[in-house]
């Protein structure tokens, strides 16, 4: 689980219009119910691109992240919510955009898209960062180089379990601490989108992430 030090680190970035590493979704979103998937302190929720949206949303599964961002936004008009990204506590149709920054490779990938675009308006929109395979590989690679058994075994199922949810659609989470993690390929990603019920699938670039936008059909 990420600590408060790396939320706080990547509000600055998202309130930085320089920062060399920033993604965050850009909209025409005046007017919009806007959900952020895997939220952490709402850091996200808080970029200026997100300014003229009528009601900001969002959920993770880390409790103090959620407190703390709670307490930070104060009289900031956010909703945050301690929820899985399977389970989205929303009623279908309920927003316009839903995105998730660096979170949905740490979760039940096919259930967790199904469960976005169940609670997005048809013709709504779709903005996922997804983490490329070269950064498992060099993990591994590293891992190799100093003999670290816990990183080769931990990049082993990372790897394994992103080659069968890029041929089957389904992911199993690791059976240690019953967390998920995937890495994704461009084609794989356009691939799982659209078995998901999104159209106008596009995959971008970025320094550090690639990103997925997609309309829910
Ligand atoms: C790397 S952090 C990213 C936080 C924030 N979106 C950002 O970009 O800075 C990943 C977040 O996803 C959350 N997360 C992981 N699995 C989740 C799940 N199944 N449902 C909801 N949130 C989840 C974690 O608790 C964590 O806050």
């Amino acid at each position: 689980m990420p600590s408060l030090e790396y939320h706080l680190r990547e509000l600055q970035a998202v309130l930085d219009p320089f920062d060399p590493v920033r993604a965050v979704p850009k909209y025409p979103c005046a007017g919009w119910k806007v959900l952020d998937v895997g939220c952490g302190i709402g850091q996200t929720l808080l970029a200026p691109e997100l300014r003229a949206a009528a009601e900001l949303h969002g959920i993770d599964t880390d409790g103090a992240a959620i407190e703390f961002g709670r307490r930070r936004a104060g009289s900031a008009h956010l909703t945050l919510t301690c929820a899985q990204a399977e389970h989205i506590p929303y009623e279908d149709g309920s927003f316009d955009l839903v995105y998730s920054r660096v979170a949905v490779p740490y979760t039940n990938v096919p259930l967790a898209l199904a469960e976005m675009r169940r609670v997005l308006k048809t013709g709504g929109r779709f903005w996922a960062t997804l983490q490329p395979v070269r950064g498992e590989l060099s993990r591994l690679g590293t891992g190799l180089q100093r003999l670290a058994a816990k990183t080769v075994i931990d990049s082993g199922y990372v790897l394994a379990n992103s080659l069968m949810l890029a041929m089957s659609g389904r992911c199993v989470p690791r059976p240690w601490n019953g967390k998920y993690d995937t890495v994704q390929t461009r084609r794989g990603a356009a691939w799982l989108l659209r078995r998901s019920g999104f159209r106008d699938v596009e995959i971008f670039l970025s320094p550090l992430h690639f990103i997925a936008t997609a309309t829910r059909s």
